[in-house]
């Protein structure tokens, strides 16, 4: 069983895996995933996504493998296929972050091991999805009916591509506020809002009054064809005490992390910031998919 895209997930399969997630945070059970091995193939950074696999691998009793591609035979000019193929062969499940889009897919198209994409371009990331799923849930005890924004380079933002699609199939309200040009593609939103029989709200300004939860993520810099224009954005576009004000006192502010510049430090220290939470949220959540993932 893989997980490529949060698109190919059912429902079902989403809230089994929050479901056991839940039971892993509380407490009351640990996969027992001891014997097998994960590797970790991260052909981008990542502090959260890698260190929590490994964390999670590692909680559950397995072992990890770490592939370092700057110390790997890529750098003789080893393919990409070549590389995934004799991988394959020392683990027993690959969590593989990569910058082209669909290149998680291809890998796995060539291997017979089960594979977790941990971000593939501005494409899908999956996991992060399941995790803000169960951190929503567990802040507000549902997800059906909760106004959700989702604010930032919408263009660019995996991150937002794949929550857009899953708070739409678990019934959220979602509005979507991005920077003049960083809109998230149209085509795409249409899609989900025809599967889902629902409408998305699109805006460039940020009003959040009725907002439940505000989900911002930063400028993703690495993906701008001008790097000038990454940094004139990046300047401009920032969340403030004073952007908060009018808004509900039980707002939670979710950001998949890291953050750069869009968030004023002295949120950090307000009630309503809940990421660091979130982050750590990924151990849970990642067990829970190292199971779904090896024991089907
Ligand atoms: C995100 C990513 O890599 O897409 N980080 C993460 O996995 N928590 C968000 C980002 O880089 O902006």
């Amino acid at each position: 069983m893989n997980v490529i895209s949060i698109r190919e997930m059912t429902k079902e399969d989403m809230e089994k895996i929050l479901q056991n997630a839940a039971e892993i945070a509380s407490g009351k059970r640990k996969p027992d995933l001891r014997g097998k091995i994960l590797a970790t193939l991260f052909f981008e950074p990542s502090t959260r996504t890698k260190l929590s696999f490994q964390s999670a691998a590692q909680r559950c009793g397995m072992n990890v493998l770490d592939f370092l591609t700057e110390q790997s035979s890529l750098k003789k000019g080893e393919t990409f296929t070549d590389t995934i193929k004799t991988i394959s062969g020392y683990a027993d499940v690959l969590a593989i972050r990569h910058p082209k889009e669909g290149s998680v897919r291809f890998a796995s198209d060539v291997t017979n091991k089960p594979v977790v994409n941990g971000g593939d371009g501005g494409n899908q990331h999956p996991t992060q999805t399941l995790i803000d799923l169960f951190t929503i849930k567990q802040l507000k005890k549902k997800i059906d009916g909760l106004n959700v924004y989702l604010v930032g380079d919408l263009k660019h933002a995996r991150t937002m591509r794949s929550l857009l699609y899953a708070l739409c199939m678990f019934g959220a309200k979602v509005t979507v506020v991005a920077p003049k040009g960083l809109e998230m593609e149209r085509s795409y939103v249409e899609e989900i809002e025809a599967k889902f029989n629902t409408k998305v709200a699109k805006t460039n300004e940020m009003d959040i009054k009725d907002a439940d939860v505000l989900y911002i993520c930063r400028i993703q810099s690495e993906r701008f064809e001008d790097p000038l224009e990454a940094k004139r954005v990046t300047e401009k576009f920032r969340l403030t005490k004073e952007s908060l004000i009018g808004s509900k006192e039980e707002l939670a502010i979710l950001h998949p992390l890291p953050k750069i510049n869009e968030i004023d430090a002295e949120i950090d220290r307000m009630p309503q910031a809940k990421y660091f939470e979130q982050a750590h949220n990924g151990i849970p959540v990642r067990m829970a998919v190292l199971e779904y993932v090896l024991k089907r």
